[in-house]
């Protein structure tokens, strides 16, 4: 464990009240935080410490596991501070500099720095902590975590990764991707390389095609001026969803460091075959939802939401398919789907194999063939189910799926966070679980082509009632007319 002094900008804000608070609270009550600890919480507005204390107290108990613990609780505000700071204003970081460097403060000299703020504000914050050496490892090491949206596009990206790189290296930076924190997501690299069962099936000569599934009941809610500007594919797809794609393409790696994890994720998004205008249609779906029903409850259409603009088609439900051209994977689709106010909230990992190759029982009861199956969930539990046909008991030769199947519902104590994970790796300075520019990179140069013809699209978008699985015509996608969306776990 290493003592640091956390520095969170926009404290008062959505992330830090339901994630990151409550995330270093139950740090805290692991003891994975040291002692001398400090977490410092920037705001704009005027606060005393007292009231900026009771507030910490309200988001750590809406969501500290088990309840919140008293005590425990005193010790976790013993480490919060509040501090007044306008991002803008080079006197708030000097003074931020001066209340560091205190002796009589004991702040300790390593920080991580997380920006919890408008991207738009990365270069500003980063200028302003340089300009008072706050960047510089002379005393302690500083760490930069930024939250995604990473760029808007690969040129956006690639702007502000040049505002962030001006003042900090790349070793320094830590982008996030919540999902890499999901102990479940990371299950799929213990499941695939903790396992010699699978490797030898784990290719294109018997996997069919893989499809990765994000299903939400939730639709934008207040979010929707924020989420006009990105919509489904930027918002899940091009980060969260390519990312678990990685996993479940990746070459073992040489070893567990970080560097080398990542390497092996660049190769995938190396590999992914680019996506032509003309290829656009043949690769892509949007949809939006319309009114309808979400778990019994009448639910409004996206452009109904407060702040969708009128005739909008931006879309909530996106589908992508994307071919890893290499060795391992050439010709197998994997099919990436997201969607809002969907009828169930679940994430999974649909992996298809192929058919045996020879149609052995086609003259039996047994009939044609069926393919295996390996589903995984990633949420709301994390399941594992491999079906296999077995022979029903009785005298005739007919078959049924049996499916083996683990559920490991996790006990209250372990439902982790994945910013917990996130925050600790931070602390760290272990960067497997973050991302790399050229991953991001890679990530906005697969789904640009497809962002920029549905921008020049802007006169009809596929809906799809709330509470369905989105839009039939997605099935234009499939690259066989065999290919089916697998709902179920
Ligand atoms: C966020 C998206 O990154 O991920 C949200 O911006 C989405 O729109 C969320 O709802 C999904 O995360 P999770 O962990 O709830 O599956």
């Amino acid at each position: 464990m290493q003592s640091c002094t956390i520095i969170i900008f926009g404290a008062t804000g959505d992330l830090a009240k339901k994630k990151l608070l409550p995330a270093l609270y139950h740090l805290d009550i692991e003891n994975r935080l040291t002692d001398d600890t400090r977490i410092i919480c920037m705001g704009r507005r005027e606060s005393s410490l007292s009231d900026w204390h009771d507030k910490v107290t309200d988001y750590v108990s809406t969501k500290a596991r088990n309840g919140v613990n008293q005590a425990a609780l005193a010790n976790f505000l013993d480490k919060v501070s509040y501090f007044k700071c306008d991002l803008t204003e080079s006197a708030s970081y000097e003074e931020l500099n001066t209340l560091l460097t205190d002796k009589n403060q004991n702040f300790p000299s390593n920080i991580v720095f997380y920006l919890s703020i408008s991207p738009s504000l990365f270069g500003v914050v980063g200028d302003q902590l340089a300009a008072v050496g706050l960047n510089k490892e002379d005393n302690g090491w500083r760490h930069l975590v930024v939250e995604k949206p990473f760029g808007y596009d690969q040129k956006s990206a690639r702007e502000l990764e040049q505002t962030i790189a001006k003042n900090f290296t790349e070793k320094q930076t830590y982008r996030i991707d919540h999902y890499l924190g999901k102990g479940t997501v990371q299950n799929i690299f213990v499941f695939r390389f903790a396992n010699l069962l699978l490797e030898p099936l784990w290719n294109r000569n018997y996997i069919d095609h893989v499809q990765i599934t994000h299903a939400e009941q939730q639709g934008v809610g207040g979010r929707a001026g924020y989420y006009d500007g990105s919509g489904a594919l930027r918002d899940m797809i091009q980060s969260h969803l390519l990312q678990v794609m990685t996993l479940v393409a990746m070459e073992p790696p040489a070893d567990l460091n970080d560097e080398s994890l990542r390497d092996e994720k660049v190769k995938v998004l190396k590999a992914i075959r680019p996506i032509t205008e003309d290829m656009v249609d043949d690769h892509a779906f949007r949809g939006q939802y319309a009114a309808g029903t979400v778990d019994g409850q009448a639910v409004k259409g996206y452009l109904e939401e407060d702040d969708a603009p009128e005739n909008s088609v931006t879309e909530t439900y996106a589908a992508m398919k994307v071919y890893i051209d290499n060795w391992r994977w050439k010709g197998v689709p994997f099919y990436l789907r997201t969607g809002k106010c969907m009828p169930e909230s679940r994430a999974t990992i649909a992996i298809r194999f192929k058919k045996p190759p020879q149609e052995l029982f086609k003259n039996t009861e047994i009939g044609d063939s069926h393919a295996n199956w390996i589903v995984m969930g990633l949420q709301p539990e994390n399941t594992l189910r491999i079906e296999i046909q077995a022979k029903e008991p009785g005298l005739e030769l007919s078959s049924h799926t049996v499916g083996m199947e683990t559920v490991e519902t996790e006990d209250t104590k372990h439902k982790l966070d994945a910013y917990e994970a996130m925050i600790l790796n931070a602390i760290l300075g272990d960067r497997s679980l973050f991302l790399r520019a050229d991953e991001v990179d890679l990530a906005w140069k697969a789904v640009d082509p497809i962002l920029e013809k549905w921008a020049k699209e802007q006169d009809f978008v596929h809906t799809y009632p709330a509470g369905t699985w989105g839009p039939e015509e997605v099935s234009q996608i499939f690259d066989d007319s065999c290919h089916r969306w697998r709902n179920n776990v």
